[in-house]
């Protein structure tokens, strides 16, 4: 594939065909032995959900709760990803697409450090959060689905996105002129219109240990 013929693929979201002469190279230090220098088993969990709904604060919480069990951690949060490795994104389909496959990337190679990787991004479709959980070993990708509705989201209206969005001064805004697919069977599943910050980490705390990720 020629470097012009990779540029108008990747334009068109396209998969580009691996170049033959690059070839995977195993290193000695595994994600094994990472993850046993730090005691622990790696993960990505992943939360979705739409704007307002909490993520970025359940999943901060939650981080906190970790490390104070001693677990090395990584935040991957949505605003300020997009402030740097994803600064040329916008939020049409195929940029949030390009976003997610980054994030999954990123996400497991995070894991691969031996890392629990907690991941807050909207991420609206079915689809995408899929090509993540199949980039990942069964049972390490956990889908944190933050369930709070349209209507609490829009009530909260942290930013002020909400209003901007029902003003005609955002367009393909996540819930308003944009769809979210919620997820159909997350591995957890937090009422996040009800609940408080502290029973929606608690509940989280519970499920990782029900998983053996972390310990009881
Ligand atoms: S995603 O859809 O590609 O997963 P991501 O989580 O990275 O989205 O970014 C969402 C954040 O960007 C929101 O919390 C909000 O602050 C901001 N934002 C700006 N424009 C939009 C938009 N059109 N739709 C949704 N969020 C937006």
């Amino acid at each position: 594939m020629s470097q012009i013929e990779k540029s108008v693929a990747l334009a068109a979201n396209q998969t580009i065909e691996k170049d033959d002469n690059v070839i995977w190279h195993q290193h000695q230090v595994n994600k094994q032995t990472r993850a046993q220098l730090k005691s622990q088993k790696p993960a990505v969990l992943w939360f979705t959900g739409l704007s307002g709904a909490g993520k970025s604060t359940v999943a901060g919480a939650l981080e906190s709760a970790l490390v104070a069990r001693g677990y090395h951690t990584y935040l991957l949060d949505g605003d300020n990803v997009r402030h740097g490795l994803c600064r040329d994104l916008g939020f049409s389909a195929q940029d949030r697409r390009e976003n997610i496959r980054r994030i999954g990337e990123l996400a497991k190679l995070m894991a691969d450090a031996g890392l629990i990787v907690l991941s807050a991004f909207i991420s609206p479709h079915r689809a995408e959060r899929q090509m993540v959980r199949e980039l990942l070993p069964e049972g390490e990708f956990i889908e944190v689905f933050v369930n709070a509705s349209l209507d609490v989201c829009e009530q909260r209206d942290p930013k002020g996105l909400y209003k901007k969005a029902r003003a005609g001064e955002i367009a393909n805004f996540t819930g308003i002129d944009s769809d979210y697919e919620a997820p159909l069977q997350a591995e957890i599943d937090l009422p996040a219109g009800e609940k408080s910050i502290d029973e929606l980490v608690e509940q989280c705390l519970v499920a990782l240990q029900d998983k053996g990720i972390i310990a009881v």
